[in-house]
């Protein structure tokens, strides 16, 4: 696949979603095919398997998380995979780290299962890089009035989270940008700018 396949991670209230679409506005603005999505929920069976993880009341984290497998498989499958290979940009707000940082870090599956499984969902596909917008979750919830099943979760569980994201950015610095989620909307828009630019300057780095 030949395209630029991008990720956004962060707890809940990073803004990541108001960046993306702000990106995806800049990017077409500047004449380069582009396509954004999200997990879960970036496919017609993945509203429905958002719709379940999200809003269901009890579940066990093993099926928790093979239900959010099943949404990337469908992304890939639906619409990662054929947006890369139209040769678009990808900006895809959350993919297998939400995984490894929410029921892995947070939940304590075993990691080594989550990646074993990942395998068979999401073949060899990874991100080219990886923005992580690290916020305290005190900060992040607090934009929140906990509607959802995950951002009810209590603090630790945010907390383990936030530790989990911040260990797979140091295991892969060369994938992970980590951004300070405290700075401002615009702040956070130029920082992300002038990484794009970057990339798109030095295709050789897409390697
Ligand atoms: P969102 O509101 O940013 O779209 O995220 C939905 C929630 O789903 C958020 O609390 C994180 C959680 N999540 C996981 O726990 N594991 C995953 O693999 C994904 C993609 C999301």
């Amino acid at each position: 696949m030949s395209g630029l396949f991008l990720t956004f991670e962060g707890p809940e209230g990073a803004g990541k979603s108001t960046q993306v679409k702000l990106l995806t506005e800049w990017l077409g603005q500047n004449g380069h095919p582009v396509t954004s999505t999200r997990e879960p929920g970036g496919t017609e069976l993945g509203q429905g398997i958002r719709q379940l993880v999200l809003h269901q009341s009890h579940m066990s984290p093993e099926a928790e998380y093979l239900l959010y497998s099943a949404d990337r498989a469908e992304h890939l499958a639906k619409v990662i995979g054929p947006a890369l290979q139209a040769d678009k940009i990808v900006l895809c707000d959350r993919w297998l780290d939400s995984s490894l940082a929410y029921q892995g870090y947070g939940r304590g599956l075993d990691l080594q299962w989550l990646k074993d499984v990942a395998r068979g969902a999401v073949q060899d596909v990874r991100p080219l890089r990886t923005f992580l917008f690290d916020l305290p979750p005190e900060v992040g919830l607090a934009r929140f009035a906990g509607h959802d099943r995950l951002e009810r979760e209590p603090l630790e569980f945010h907390h383990r989270v936030r530790a989990g994201y911040l260990e797979l950015a140091k295991a892969e610095p060369e994938r992970f940008v980590v951004l300070d989620a405290t700075q401002t909307l615009e702040e956070l828009q130029v920082t992300l700018r002038e990484n794009l630019a970057s990339l798109l300057s030095h295709p050789d780095s897409a390697a």
